[in-house]
């Protein structure tokens, strides 16, 4: 019998999940549909309740759910437990099992250019994405990671949860602009520089490291003006595309058991938003 898949957020209608993963039930020959369920903060519980009754093999969750839905699933994993965040969702005979794959996704993305064993790195933003990547990033051998939030002191609060001070540190504006050529990665996590506010960027750049990547997690609009801005000087850059690929790959193979071609998710994704460059 067919299985169905899907994601839950408020708004919904122009997520792209549903172009992706039916795509890749078709590539995989998996027998599954996969789609996209409005459902606001008020419906959660009966929206859950009604996956379970319906056997829905497994969904995405997106804003506003991924924090709320916790207490309603019958385990989390470590990782989503640590992050306080689910994006995705298995239905393992009837229990409900909560995973994150934001931050993982995001590495794995990073790591497509860059090694990051011993690396130099700068998060901007201290928000639910920076959680999540800095939880995973954290992981990486040797790693040496600077965290620049507008509110120093969510920044902080980060590093001190996941008692982390050994590598990370919180630093202002202007110490990340006097530190910027020392930087090998900086991956930019907040809102600023999203559709419509395309000419804001969060950090003036003048000077960076030669080979640095930048990496934004936002893809509209295709090149924010910090990836304008690093591409000008020399860097390797990379746009909100990569992370949403492999975010979806990697729930699509909790789901299937199957890695899809991300390649051709971001290909799917950059068609549909009409991007030149990924
Ligand atoms: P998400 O889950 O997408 O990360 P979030 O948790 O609301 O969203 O976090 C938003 C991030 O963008 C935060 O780091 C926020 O900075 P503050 O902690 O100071 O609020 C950052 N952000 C949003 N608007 C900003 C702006 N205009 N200037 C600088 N940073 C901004």
């Amino acid at each position: 019998m067919k299985k169905l898949y899907g994601v839950i957020g408020a708004p919904i209608e122009h997520s792209m999940s549903p172009l992706i993963h039916n795509d890749a039930f078709q590539q995989t020959g998996y027998n599954a549909h996969y789609h996209a369920f409005y459902i606001e903060p008020k419906d959660l519980k009966p929206a859950v309740k009604g996956m379970r009754a319906l056997g829905v093999s497994g969904f995405n969750v997106t804003i506003p759910h991924k924090e709320a839905i916790i207490p309603l699933l019958d385990q989390v994993d470590e990782a989503a437990e640590r992050i306080g965040a689910v994006n995705t969702v298995v239905n393992k005979d009837g229990l409900l099992i909560g995973y994150n794959t934001d931050g993982k996704g995001f590495v794995e993305a990073l790591k497509e250019v860059t090694k990051l064993n011993n690396k130099r790195i700068l998060i901007i933003g201290a928000g639910g994405a920076a959680r999540a990547i800095f939880y995973t990033l954290a992981k990486e051998q040797g790693v040496q990671i600077d965290l620049f939030n507008r509110t120093a002191s969510k920044a902080a609060d980060l590093i001190e949860e996941f008692s982390l001070g050994h590598l990370a540190e919180s630093i202002t504006m202007k110490e990340a602009i006097r530190r910027l050529e020392a930087y090998d990665v900086v991956i930019q996590t907040t809102s600023v520089g999203m559709f419509p506010q395309t000419e804001n960027s969060p950090l003036p750049l003048n000077v960076i490291k030669q080979g640095a990547v930048f990496s934004d997690i936002i893809y509209n609009p295709y090149e924010t003006k910090l990836i304008k801005d690093a591409k000008a000087l020399g860097a390797v850059t990379q746009n909100g595309v990569h992370m949403f690929a492999y975010q979806a790959a990697l729930a699509f193979e909790h789901w299937t058991g199957l890695f899809p071609d991300t390649n051709r998710m971001k290909n799917l994704v950059k068609e549909q938003l009409g991007g030149i460059s990924c």
